[in-house]
């Protein structure tokens, strides 16, 4: 996709951080019509004034509920006859020791970046499929490339965004639907509010590539540079030898996430 111009785009969690980054990259690409759900009517209300010259359709809900992925997708179909750009960003992360999480919070983290992403994708589907140059972004984490303790269950969220990525892309090959998948490291957000972490990514940094990457029709965006690269490949080729670095990192990880918890 080269250009952003007249697109209509639907984005989750488009009210704060690296959503609200996205937007605030499309809008001076030139896109004006976003249709945006969050739980947080305020949030969601602020994008008036921060992007006067949008049109913005605002749909307070949850997306771990079906029945406001239908509701929203009904306020969509009311205004647009096509959608161009699906954007899934919406998630959020409950860290610490497995037996440390209440069980709600690996519930709330499975339905809301996994089955809420893959009901949306659903959903939104039929209006991407009347675009004649369409995409969808994915947002998983480097967490969903490398799994690392203390995150096993929002690893295992976002493994599950990277092989429906990859999965739906395949399954829409016949249309002119683009599938991309961004893999953000450590980024500046409300999500990152109660981790105990320095030297991060700001949300604009990774809106920029991930918008680089639907221009240059990349598959994967990964942020983190070249280490992470690396990473992702030892990962991959000895991972035991990676087990090694990840037991280096276990202290330094159990103390960042003794209170990170973003719901
Ligand atoms: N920050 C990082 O270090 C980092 C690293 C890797 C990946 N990521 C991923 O990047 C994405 C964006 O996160 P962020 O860092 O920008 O954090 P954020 O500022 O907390 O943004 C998350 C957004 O998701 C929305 N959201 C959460 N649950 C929702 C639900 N049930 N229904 C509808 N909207 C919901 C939130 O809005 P409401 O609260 O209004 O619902 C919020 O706007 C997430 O998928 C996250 O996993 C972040």
């Amino acid at each position: 996709m080269k250009n952003f111009q007249n697109k209509k785009v639907v984005i989750s969690g488009g009210g704060s951080g690296i959503g609200n980054a996205i937007i605030n990259e499309l809008y001076h690409k030139g896109t004006r019509d976003f249709a945006v759900i969050g739980r947080n009517v305020d949030k969601l209300k602020r994008l008036e004034n921060d992007f006067p010259e949008a049109i913005f359709l605002l749909f307070q809900g949850d997306i771990s509920k079906p029945n406001s992925i239908h509701e929203f997708v009904n306020v969509i179909s009311n205004s647009w006859n096509t959608v161009d750009v699906l954007i899934n960003n919406a998630g959020v992360v409950s860290a610490g020791s497995l037996e440390s999480i209440s069980d709600d919070d690996i519930v709330a983290q499975i339905n809301i970046n996994v089955t809420g992403l893959i009901l949306l994708t659903k959903h939104v589907l039929p209006l991407l499929k009347m675009s004649k140059e369409a995409a969808i972004v994915n947002v998983s984490s480097g967490l969903g490339l490398i799994g690392m303790p203390f995150y096993a269950s929002y690893s295992a969220t976002k493994g599950g965004v990277r092989l429906f990525s990859e999965a739906i892309r395949r399954e829409l090959k016949d249309f002119p639907i683009q599938v991309i998948t961004v893999y953000p490291t450590v980024t500046a957000t409300p999500m990152m509010e109660s981790a105990k972490t320095d030297a991060m990514d700001t949300p604009d940094l990774v809106a920029q590539q991930t918008i680089e990457g639907l221009q240059n029709n990349k598959i994967d965006v990964i942020l983190g540079g070249d280490q992470r690269l690396e990473d992702v490949k030892k990962n991959i080729n000895d991972p035991k030898e990676f087990d090694k670095k990840a037991a280096t990192m276990y202290e330094a990880l159990l103390e960042r996430t003794s209170n990170h918890r973003s719901m």
